[in-house]
């Protein structure tokens, strides 16, 4: 039976696959190798491919723990992370990173939270809820199909995919290992698109589809998106945040089709904006959209859930969540300019309104506040990062579990930040206006005091302690210029930003009484930065790569991290009173392209190297170092 399946699927798409059959998962192996070959709906003779989506198992001797056990060589790593032990190979040949353990712990949760939302919509649709299907795409070890298959339940199987035999073999074995029940996860190999284009049809799709990926997501967001089914979730990591954050404009655009700013002090939201952006923009393609649950921006990468829906509707207003920001370089104040205007008939949507905007009349070609141009970049998803009511119901499903998890501390304080978020764009660095206008940064709760009193809103972000406001940037400008007045600067310059911001008069009442929301009201004594707990945490070389000598991504991504991670303890230490310690500054070989330049001196760090006609001082200043927001990575 097999061979027949076999030739008939060579004849069909003229390339061969190799199928030898793993005993313990041999029913179920066929079963979903099966379903993979059923749903597959491209034409392979109209595609010129010279790779395959392989599929295979080797070894037919059955798996024991006492087996895999007597199989174990000095190279062997065992390594525990909640429920689950792996083991893994010392020479690195499957890809594990202990310092993710945040990212796995916070999917269970979301997951769990999914599939409760699933249980309810089934309900009041009166249908019988059914098991989700989870497919992870880029398995590695098989960690994380495992501790799904162990920690969130209600689940029917994970498909557990990778491209290497090493590590299909791995999730095989750890599977038995950690005492699996048979068939709950399925292991496959094959190449992550081709698996999740294979599968995109009903009932072969997935409710909960999870992509994690070495760098960046930007190549597997077209399969992915479509391989959810109708309502389901999509759990995607981008640890290419260098890229995100805008440090490789040109990198940025190529993978994500948007120009960031290049040097902006919310780098971090910005990034998320873009990599939510693409989700959503693809997911259109299809007459899809997406809804996010939780954008979180932590240590060396970025992760989001979102549901997807089917809705050509929902689709065409997409053009109304993303926005361009024209951005001043000389006083980062910002504008945000709509990519197009939805008018919605709220009686009938077949009558909505789609239009071409009009380009903001207050903005005019410079700075109103400091007279510097604008640069533009964009474009950015403008609609809420989280969905607040489930972030909710994920804190108190922490409160009822709270041994559940080893990071359930940070899961907390990172969910509280998140809730309580403002969705209006970007925040400011705590030091931003006060670097502007070379004051001395006073405490944030007398600014924040001044924006509560003339009754806007302000929170913080779960990126670090910053401020967001709903207040407008005139006004924000205004709060700065009367504390000015109390704490005046040395002499400016008269073309510095400062200087015309500071000589314009103060045109609303501010009041520096305290309010008292401005120490963070009712979450204030909730620890929320955490820093990672590990040492030398960041993303991991690939399996099987030796390092090379240049400097890969990743490792640009971990020195901007290991940095911005200092900066923001330092921040929560001496702002809240935290008694998080704050790290040491690592020194850091810079690049030419990073030595402070007299072009710049007091601005920005020159890229022209050993070709520059200035002189280049070398220190150990990291670009992103405290004192130079403009110039956070
Ligand atoms: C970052 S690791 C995944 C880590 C895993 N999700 C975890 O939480 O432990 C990336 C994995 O993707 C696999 N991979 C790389 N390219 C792939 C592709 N095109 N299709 C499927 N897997 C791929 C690699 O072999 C590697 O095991
Ligand atoms: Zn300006
Ligand atoms: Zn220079």
């Amino acid at each position: 039976m097999l061979n027949r399946f076999t030739n008939s699927f060579r004849r069909s798409i003229h390339f061969s696959i190799n199928i030898i059959t793993y005993s313990k998962y041999n029913k179920n192996y066929i079963a979903g190798t099966r379903n993979l070959f059923k749903s597959n709906q491209i034409n392979m003779e109209d595609v010129n491919t010279t790779s395959t989506t392989t599929t295979t198992t080797s070894n037919s001797v059955p798996m024991s723990i006492a087996k895999i056990e007597s199989e174990m060589t000095p190279n062997t790593i065992k390594v525990s992370e909640n429920t689950t032990t792996i083991l893994y190979n010392n020479e690195n040949e499957v890809f594990y990173n202990p310092v993710q353990e945040f990212n796995r712990d916070m999917s269970i949760l979301m997951i769990k939270q999914f599939i409760q939302i699933r249980k309810k919509e089934a309900e009041a649709k009166g249908k019988p809820f059914k098991k989700v299907k989870i497919l992870e795409a880029l398995s590695a070890t098989g960690l994380r199909s495992i501790r799904y298959a162990k920690e969130i339940g209600d689940v029917e199987y994970i498909l557990a995919n990778d491209i290497e035999q090493s590590a299909v073999d791995s999730i095989n074995k750890n599977s038995v290992y950690n005492g699996v029940e048979e068939g709950l996860i399925r292991a496959n190999r094959g190449d992550a698109s081709m698996v999740m284009m294979q599968n995109k049809d009903f009932p072969n799709n997935y409710d909960v589809v999870d992509v994690d990926p070495y760098g960046s997501p930007a190549k597997f967001l077209d399969s992915a998106v479509q391989v959810v089914s109708e309502g389901g979730l999509l759990c995607i990591t981008a640890t290419d945040a260098a890229i995100l954050c805008g440090s490789y404009p040109e990198t940025c655009f190529h993978k994500y089709s948007t120009v960031p700013l290049t040097n902006s002090g919310y780098c971090h939201e910005m990034g998320l904006r873009i990599l939510l952006k693409s989700i959503e923009t693809t997911a259109n393609k299809y007459k899809r959209v997406i809804v996010p649950i939780l954008s979180l921006s932590v240590d060396f990468y970025m992760r989001v859930f979102v549901r997807v829906y089917t809705s050509p509707l929902e689709a065409k207003k997409s053009m109304g969540k993303m926005c361009n920001v024209f951005s001043c370089i000389g006083c980062g104040s910002f504008h945000i300019q709509p990519c197009g205007v939805v008018i919605v008939d709220e009686q009938n949507q077949n009558k909505n309104k789609y239009k071409v905007p009009f380009l903001n009349k207050e903005m005019g070609t410079q700075c109103e506040h400091c007279t510097k141009p604008y640069v533009m970049a964009g474009p950015f998803y403008n609609a809420p990062l989280h969905n607040v009511e489930i972030l909710k119901s994920a804190l108190k499903y922490l409160d009822e579990n709270p041994t559940l998890f080893n990071t359930v501390k940070r899961m907390y304080g990172v969910l509280t930040s998140a809730s309580e978020e403002l969705p209006d764009l970007f925040y400011w660095k705590v030091d931003h206006f006060s670097h502007v206008l070379h004051l001395t940064t006073p405490q944030q709760s007398l600014i924040r005091s001044a924006i509560l009193n003339a009754g806007y809103q302000t929170s913080s972000s779960h990126i670090a302690p910053v401020l967001k406001t709903n207040a407008p940037q005139k006004f924000l400008w205004d709060v700065w210029r009367a504390y000015a007045k109390e704490h005046p600067p040395k002499q400016l310059s008269e073309t510095s930003p400062a200087y015309h911001i500071l000589a314009k008069e103060i045109q609303h009442k501010i009041d520096f009484t305290e309010h008292p929301l401005a120490k963070g009201g009712e979450s204030a004594n909730i620890p929320k930065y955490l820093p990672n707990p590990k040492e030398n945490w960041g993303p991991k070389a690939r399996a099987g790569t030796k390092k090379s000598k240049k400097r890969t991504n990743d490792e640009m991504n971990n020195e901007m991290n290991n940095n911005n991670n200092n900066n923001n303890n330092q921040e929560q230490s001496t702002d809240t009173k935290s008694p998080t310690k704050p790290m040491k500054e690592k020194k850091q070989k810079l690049l030419p392209s990073e030595y402070p330049c007299q072009q710049y001196l007091k601005k920005g760090y020159c890229k022209k190297g050993d070709q520059c006609k200035n002189s280049h001082s070398i220190t150990n200043k990291p670009h992103n170092a405290k004192n130079n927001s403009n110039n956070e990575i």
